[in-house]
């Protein structure tokens, strides 16, 4: 059998990391991209199987970079994980350009660049791509006018990509996932916020990064081979709640 190449990106914690996991799990080698060289590092030294890529997804030059890396690496890419993201909660008078631009090029400049940069790749694999966006970018909610907009463009994104790529027999999905309680989750939920999402969330509890890596990898897999152009919510059941008032659930 081939060995499997996974280019995963935000590998150093958080969803990135219990991707990488479950891919190596399933026997695939794995690409970790990251920008923070200390986690990135620490993580891999404790795996088998991965090649760790110092690298901001933002910057052309350096996803170019990161794709030659892998492919000198490893000499395919059967799957792209676009997962790197930043989180940043603020009002719309308040936030200001420079804080839009900071969500919007990881967020959306890199998963464009990271794609594009293993297209080629991925015709010759007939690979898969899942993108990473969020419930942000399937509801609008207060504070999240950089954060939500870069998620829901990252789901049009994903349509772009299913639609273009299909006649390659690249496959491209997305998956929102719910809360989870990862660095980036953390720094911006505030005790009532959890207590809050907890409250309206139908199964009452935060998702775990396995849980939402398992979705991942099933949409990379041979299971999921007629599956494309898809927004997978992984968010115990947030996205069903239509009208989540605390008043009717009391
Ligand atoms: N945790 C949640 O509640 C939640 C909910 C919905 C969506 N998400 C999405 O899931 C993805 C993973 O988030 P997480 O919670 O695991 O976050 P995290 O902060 O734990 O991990 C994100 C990783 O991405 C890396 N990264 C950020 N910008 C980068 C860049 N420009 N280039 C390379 N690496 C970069 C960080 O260094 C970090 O290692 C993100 O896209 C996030 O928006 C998270």
């Amino acid at each position: 059998m081939t060995q499997k190449t996974a280019l995963i990106t935000g590998a150093a914690r958080g969803i990135g990391l219990a991707t990488t996991r479950r891919f190596l799990a399933d026997g695939w080698t794995v690409a970790m991209i990251d920008r923070d060289g200390g986690a990135l590092f620490a993580a891999a030294d404790a795996l088998q199987g991965v090649h760790p890529v110092l690298a901001d997804v933002s910057i052309p030059d350096q996803v170019r970079g990161l794709v030659e890396d892998t492919l000198t690496t490893f000499g395919r890419i059967d799957a792209v994980v676009n997962n790197a993201g930043v989180a940043d909660f603020g009002p719309v008078e308040d936030t200001s350009f420079d804080r839009w631009r900071r969500v919007m090029e990881t967020n959306l400049d890199g998963v464009f660049l990271v794609t594009q940069a293993a297209t080629a790749a991925l015709r010759s694999s007939r690979g898969a791509i899942v993108n990473i966006a969020s419930i942000s970018g399937l509801r609008a909610s207060t504070l999240r006018v950089a954060y939500g907009t870069s998620k829901a463009a990252v789901i049009q994104l994903t349509l772009q990509q299913a639609v273009e790529l299909g006649e390659y027999g690249i496959r491209a999905n997305c998956v929102a996932p719910g809360p989870v309680r990862t660095k980036l989750a953390m720094a911006v939920h505030s005790p009532e916020i959890i207590a809050a999402y907890h409250d309206a969330i139908p199964l009452n509890r935060y998702g775990s990064e396995d849980e939402i890596a398992e979705v991942i990898h099933f949409l990379c897999s041979p299971r999921a081979s007629y599956v494309t152009g898809q927004t997978i919510a992984v968010d115990g059941g947030f996205e069903a709640t239509g009208i989540g008032l605390p008043a009717l659930r009391s």
